[in-house]
């Protein structure tokens, strides 16, 4: 047999596709049985060529309001250990909260299969300064008011998800005293940061930063990128590099960086209304192979544009209404606290 012949033979015993598995987590207010979910999975799917699992945390809308950060990645880093498809190893992809309950499974599963790419869009990674999805009725702003007031108290820490990641730049003593997950997610408490928790994010083999240039629901959006305000004031906009997180390097970010790891992008549209073009792409390179890096990154102008994913994903909605269960939540958060004064 010539070398040529077992080069062929070897070729096309490799089954058709190598590519190992990934999974999705939702955003707030939304969940997997949900129609843009869905679709969104199976797209990335079909076109990558790799098996996707939507992963739900409880009954999924409304765990993901009110089910305390830790708790979820803690339900998320079970799932993974137990799917069989995914001890190899398996690819990340985070829609908007989404993203920090990924990223509680890389730091903190012990003994979970290892994360490869980590393909995150909107995540609120160096925190938010709003509340996601209310919008600018009289009863959100009294919420908003309301929460902002409240946010580093045991109650909203232990009953609302976002108050594990609202970072308000004028009350970063409160955040850091009380705020439950992303102090402890980004190695921001000085004595308690943990070397263990960097050794695995710096581990990822990329970590893709999608940033929506128009989006009006993470406050600011170049949270994104793990930009943030600095402590204590609402301006300038730091940008990642400029952040201790980076410089000091908290949890491998900047050692990320400096491998060439991590890739910053920017989209057209508003949170999380990322088009098919930008999901081909963006996200499909990085689940469609083992690969470290995509090299045949193909060339999507010959395409016709197919215009923007129907993702009814709740969050990207244009109607940024509360359901009437959080609605009803904050209304009883209001009675409670007028009580209490
Ligand atoms: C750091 O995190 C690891 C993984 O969760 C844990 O096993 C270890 O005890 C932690 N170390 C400290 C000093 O808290």
């Amino acid at each position: 047999m010539s070398p040529l012949n077992f080069i062929f033979i070897a070729f096309s015993l490799i089954p058709a596709s190598l590519s190992i598995p990934f999974i999705v987590i939702h955003g707030i207010g939304d969940q997997c049985s949900n129609r843009g979910m869905k679709h969104f999975t199976q797209e990335l799917s079909e076109w990558s060529k790799s098996k996707g699992y939507c992963i739900e945390i409880g009954d999924g809308s409304w765990d993901s309001w009110f089910k305390p950060l830790q708790e979820q990645a803690d339900i998320v880093c079970n799932k993974v250990k137990e799917l069989k498809e995914l001890q190899d190893g398996y690819n990340f992809v985070g829609l908007s909260q989404g993203n920090l309950i990924g990223r509680g499974v890389v730091e903190f599963c012990d003994e979970g299969p290892p994360v490869r790419n980590f393909i995150s869009l909107g995540g609120p990674h160096a925190g938010t300064a709003s509340v996601p999805l209310c919008g600018s009725g009289i009863f959100c702003l009294i919420a908003d008011n309301l929460i902002k007031s409240e946010i580093y108290t045991d109650f909203i820490q232990d009953h609302l998800a976002p108050g594990g990641y609202l970072k308000l730049p004028n009350n970063i003593a409160g955040y850091l005293s009380k705020c439950r997950f992303l102090p402890k997610l980004n190695n921001e408490l000085p004595e308690e940061k943990n070397a263990t928790y960097k050794e695995r994010f710096s581990s990822l083999r990329n970590l893709v930063l999608i940033m929506f240039e128009h989006d009006t629901v993470l406050i600011p959006k170049q949270t994104s990128w793990f930009g943030y305000y600095p402590d204590g004031a609402f301006t300038p906009i730091l940008p990642p590099q400029e952040t201790k997180l980076y410089t000091e390097d908290w949890i491998g970010l900047k050692t990320l960086d400096d491998s060439g790891r991590v890739k910053y992008i920017s989209v057209a549209g508003n949170h999380l209304r990322i088009s098919k073009d930008d999901m081909k792409k963006h996200i499909v390179p990085y689940l469609e192979d083992d690969a470290s890096k995509p090299n045949n990154v193909q060339n999507f102008d010959q395409h016709q544009s197919d215009g923007s994913v129907e993702l009814t994903i709740e969050e990207g909605s244009s109607s940024y209404k509360w359901p009437l269960p959080v609605n009803n939540f904050f209304g009883e958060m209001l009675d409670i606290t007028r009580k209490d004064h």
